[in-house]
C-alpha cells in the first residue's frame, strides 16, 4: 500500500564523486516493494527543489527497516540528496508505479544504463528465486560510469559496453557481440536512456523476444494528478508513474 513514511539517513557509499549509494531507515516497518516500483523523495533543506524526486528502489532491507536508492547526481535535487548529515530525517512516498514481470522464464537478459541499472538488483535477487538464468549487459561511456558489477555478479553473468572501450566490448550496448547471433533469452528487461531502450526493443521485436521497459520520464507528483509524465502507447496516453514506468515494449508508441 502507498503510504508517506519518515526515514533518517544512516549513510552514503560514493561510487565516484556523482554516483552514490544513500541508505535510509526507518523506524516503523518497511512497505512489500516490487522490482521496478519507485520512490518519491522529499529533497530536505532545499526549498527551491519543490517537487519530490522520483527514485527506482535499489533494495530494502526488512529485517533491519533499511532502504537504498542508488542516484546519479544530475541537478539540484539529486546533489542535495546526497549531501545530507548522518540521522537527517527523509520522507518518502512509495511504493510506486507497477513491477517487472517475474515469467517464471529460464535465461533473460537485463540491459541497463546510466541510473537505468537501480531496479535490477532488485529483480535479479527475485528471479534467482525463481532459478532464473540471468545475463546482464551494462553500457556507460567509459570504465568509470560502470557500477555494482560486484553486486550483479552475485545474481548472473555480467556483460559490459563502453563507448571508448576501456572496459568489456567497445561501442553502444546494442553493438555487442551477444545481439550478433541468435538469442535464446525468453525475456528481455531494459531501463535507461529511451535511445537505448528503443534500440534493445527494436532487436527483441526482431528476435521476437518479450521485453519490458521501465521508462524515466520526467515527474511531478507521482501518483497520476499532474499528467505531466504522460506516454503516447497503443491504448493512448499514459501516465507512466501509474501505468508504468514498466511497459510491454511492444505496447509503447516512442
Ligand atoms: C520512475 C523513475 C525512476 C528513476 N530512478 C532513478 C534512480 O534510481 N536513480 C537516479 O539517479 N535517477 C533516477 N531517476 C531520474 C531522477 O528522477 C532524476 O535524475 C531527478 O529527478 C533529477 O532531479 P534533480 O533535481 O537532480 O535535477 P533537475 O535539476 O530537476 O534536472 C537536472 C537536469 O536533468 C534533467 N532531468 C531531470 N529529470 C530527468 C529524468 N527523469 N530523466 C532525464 N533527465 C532528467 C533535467 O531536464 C535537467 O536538464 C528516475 C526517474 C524516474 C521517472
Ligand atoms: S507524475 Fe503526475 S501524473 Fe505522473
Amino acid at each position: 500500500m502507498k503510504r508517506v513514511q519518515d526515514f533518517n539517513v544512516v549513510g552514503y557509499n560514493w561510487l565516484n564523486k556523482d554516483n552514490y549509494i544513500i541508505t535510509l531507515s526507518s523506524d516503523s516497518d518497511i512497505e512489500n516493494i516490487d522490482p521496478g516500483n519507485f520512490a518519491e523523495i522529499k529533497v530536505p533543506n532545499s526549498p527551491d527543489v519543490f517537487l519530490r524526486r522520483p527514485i527506482s528502489v535499489l533494495d530494502v532491507d526488512h529485517n533491519e527497516n533499511t532502504i537504498k536508492f542508488y542516484i546519479k547526481a544530475i541537478g539540484k535535487g539529486t546533489r542535495q540528496l546526497g549531501n545530507l548529515d548522518v540521522d537527517s530525517k527523509v520522507s518518502i512516498v512509495y511504493p510506486l508505479g507497477n513491477s517487472f514481470s517475474i515469467l517464471h522464464r529460464k535465461k533473460v537478459l537485463i540491459v541497463g544504463g546510466g541510473s537505468g541499472i537501480a531496479p535490477f538488483i532488485m529483480l535479479a535477487s527475485k528471479l534467482k528465486d525463481e532459478h532464473t538464468e540471468v545475463t546482464f549487459l551494462i553500457g556507460a561511456r567509459s570504465k568509470g560510469d560502470v557500477f555494482l558489477i560486484d553486486e550483479f555478479g552475485k545474481f548472473g553473468k555480467v556483460l559490459v559496453t563502453t563507448e571508448d572501450g576501456s572496459l568489456g566490448e567497445k561501442g553502444l550496448v546494442t553493438q555487442h557481440s551477444i545481439f550478433a547471433g541468435n538469442m535464446d533469452f525468453d525475456h528481455i528487461y531494459t531501463c535507461g536512456p529511451d535511445p537505448m531502450m528503443k534500440a534493445v526493443a527494436q532487436i527483441a521485436h526482431e528476435k521476437n523476444i518479450l521485453c519490458e521497459a521501465s521508462l524515466e520520464n520526467m515527474m511531478a507528483c507521482g501518483i497520476g494528478a499532474c499528467l505531466c509524465c504522460v506516454t503516447p502507447t497503443i491504448r493512448g496516453n499514459e501516465c507512466v508513474c501509474t501505468e508504468g514506468p514498466v511497459f510491454n515494449s511492444k505496447d509503447l508508441k516512442w
